[in-house]
């Protein structure tokens, strides 16, 4: 395991090296922040020059160190010093470090360790320490002009260096209190370090995992894969490893990562205007409408941000629907959804699900719901007879579920009988539109035309959240102003990304591309499932697809097999114990598809090989 790197930092006096000696003594060794700054200050001619020319012959003592003292007075007393000091910095960090001087307020900041900081060295450590001093003389000089307490000080100098969106940031910081505090915060510190540290062999993912661990919220159990730049089908780690991208981020990049002309709208809409909120007009919002509705045929469109609030919409239209045009009793209205369904985190979106992890420990739910089974056109029909059933909400290929295609003709069934019983027929499409399945929409498959159409992820190609309803007049003008919306929604930079999001799906042909390549990559697949003991089932449509393994769902076959994929340089995540979903971005071109087949044969393969007493664990036949 190699040695933690630790960075300790601080302003001219704090005491960094008296608490780099403790850590040194406890085994840990530190690296002085201010080193780099340091050498630059005595080592660098034009910096030297520069210091004896703003500060004077005191700066430097006469064996040519820094006279650490007379500096440290003269920050906290020489106003102008922040001019001068700025002027000193090495050239190839002077201009973030002006910036950063000048955005901040007080001069307790003036420290010379921001130089390291803004020069990226602190990105180098595992760990950065702060040291600061407010119980010291200067900073009681300064605390009595500035009239503030020590708390609020504390609360300052905590804030300024833990604030994760500056550069300038420390994980851990020790209040030097001269001496009797200082000694427990180390040993706290020390101890919280190795506890993170714990079996990792902190490579520069481990850093970032073991941060995401400490302070993010456990919601989520990601691959071990931490990843910082992506292009088409291919994204890389921090490593520098390349991977081919098979999940998409959940179907949103189909457009693939940062499309440059997608990109180049991104930038463009960025520089000139992002968010007026919906108080005033802007001239990007009418166009982008314009284009979404003519492209799908609907009167209207309301722009949300993300697929759930979408969702929301489309339940809240489809109540007020059956109050005002149906003619609903009020509040009896019903909203019929399909068991195993994902239409997103919110309170209206899991009160529909049947999936426990979703929903269970977050009731009460809210009323009104019907359940029933998918691909059930008997079940749909007995559920509609219910006349306050107002609408069915429903995947027109369940994705979360594990890619379930339902019978052919299903959907456009279940759209006349909605039809026949006076209830909204609502698609979901948030995972299945935008070209995935190999039509612009899946439910192009069977010619029907939703009631309400819910799209999202790939609506902007993964630059940013953009989601959104669509309705004919008679649904959508049910809701009047001031009775919905996002402060978000419908923003500049969403809608001109949009449009140039779906130009893209639209100019490259990337439904017939998934239709094409879908067939290859199943075909691929199924003959791997002839030969391999390991896969179950091939499923999908278009490039949207699922291997089900041949194990319970309760099993981590299908989560060991990522993780080897992963080690083969393919991305992809299960959705379940035993399936995996397969959708890379549909820019994907018939050769590197070929070669990703290769890779997940060869995967399956050696996997197979390794557990060879999977046979006798088989569950499913
Ligand atoms: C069908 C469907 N609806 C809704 C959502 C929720 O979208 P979001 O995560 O953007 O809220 C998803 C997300 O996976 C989805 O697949």
């Amino acid at each position: 395991m190699r040695k933690l790197k630790i960075g300790l930092t601080g302003g001219i006096g704090a005491g960094k090296s008296f608490v780099g000696r403790i850590f040194n003594a406890l085994g840990v060794p530190v690296y002085s922040a201010d080193d780099q700054a340091k050498r630059w200050m005595v080592e660098d001619p034009k910096i030297v020059e520069g210091i004896r020319k703003w500060i004077g012959e005191e700066a430097y003592l006469p064996d040519g160190s820094l006279n650490k003292a007379f500096l440290s007075d003269q920050i906290f007393h020489t106003p102008s010093l922040k001019e001068k000091i700025q002027q000193l910095v090495h050239p190839a960090v002077r201009s973030d470090f002006a910036r950063w001087v000048k955005e901040q307020s007080s001069p307790y900041v003036l420290q010379e360790a921001a130089i390291l900081f803004e020069s990226g060295g602190a990105k180098q450590m595992d760990y950065n320490i702060a040291v600061t001093a407010p119980e010291s003389l200067r900073l009681q000089r300064v605390l009595s002009r500035d009239k503030r307490d020590m708390d609020s000080i504390r609360q300052i100098l905590k804030t300024q260096w833990t604030d994760r969106r500056r550069n300038a940031h420390a994980d851990f910081i020790i209040f030097n209190d001269g001496s009797r505090m200082l000694l427990p915060q180390i040993l706290e510190i020390h101890h919280k370090i190795l506890s993170l540290r714990k079996n990792s062999s902190m490579n520069k993912s481990d850093h970032f995992i073991t941060l995401e661990d400490r302070y993010g919220a456990h919601n989520y159990h990601p691959l071990p894969v931490v990843l910082t730049k992506g292009q088409g089908v291919y994204v890389w780690d921090v490593e520098g490893k390349r991977y081919y991208d098979f999940l998409s981020a959940y179907s949103a990049v189909n457009q693939g990562h940062c499309h440059p002309r997608i990109t180049a709208t991104l930038r463009e809409q960025a520089e000139r205007l992002t968010l007026t909120s919906r108080a005033f007009y802007n001239d990007a919002l009418g166009p982008f409408e314009a284009y979404i509705t003519r492209l799908f045929g609907y009167d209207k469109v309301l722009p949300m941000n993300t697929g759930a609030e979408a969702v929301e919409t489309a339940i809240k239209l489809c109540r007020r629907w059956a109050y005002d045009v149906k003619g609903t009793a009020k509040y009896k209205a019903k909203i019929i959804f399909a068991e195993e369904n994902f239409h997103g985190r919110t309170l209206g979106a899991i009160t529909a699900s049947t999936d426990p992890t979703s929903y269970e420990g977050f009731g009460p739910f809210v009323p009104g719901y019907i359940k029933i089974p998918y691909d059930d056109l008997q079940a749909l029909e007995a559920a509609l007879q219910d006349p306050d059933v107002a609408g069915y909400i429903v995947e027109p290929i369940q994705g979360e579920a594990g890619v379930v295609v339902p019978s052919k003709g299903y959907l456009k069934e279940a759209a006349a009988l909605c039809r026949r019983h006076n209830a909204l027929f609502i698609a979901d499409e948030v995972q299945t539109g935008i070209a995935r399945t190999g039509e612009m929409l899946a439910c192009d498959y069977e010619g029907v035309k939703p009631d309400i159409l819910i799209l999202g992820k790939a609506l902007s190609g993964g630059a940013v959240p953009v989601s959104a309803v669509l309705a004919d007049d008679e649904i959508m003008l049910t809701i009047h102003p001031g009775e919905h919306g996002s402060t978000f929604g419908g923003n500049p930079l969403s809608c001109k990304v949009a449009i140039t999001a779906l130009e893209v799906v639209l100019e490259e042909d990337l439904a017939q591309k998934a239709k094409v390549l879908g067939r290859y990559f199943r075909e691929r697949m199924q003959a791997l499932a002839q030969r391999s003991e390991l896969v179950h089932t091939v499923r999908g449509k278009g490039l949207l697809n699922a291997v089900v393994i041949n194990d319970t769902p309760e099993s981590s076959t299908a989560w060991d097999l990522c993780v080897a994929l992963k080690e083969e340089g393919l991305l992809a995540k299960p959705t379940h114990g035993n399936i995996i979903r397969f959708a890379p971005p549909l820019v994907i071109t018939q050769e590197e598809l070929e070669v990703c087949c290769a890779i997940i044969e060869r995967t399956f393969e050696q996997f197979e090989k390794k557990h060879t007493n999977i046979a006798s664990n088989l569950k499913i036949q």
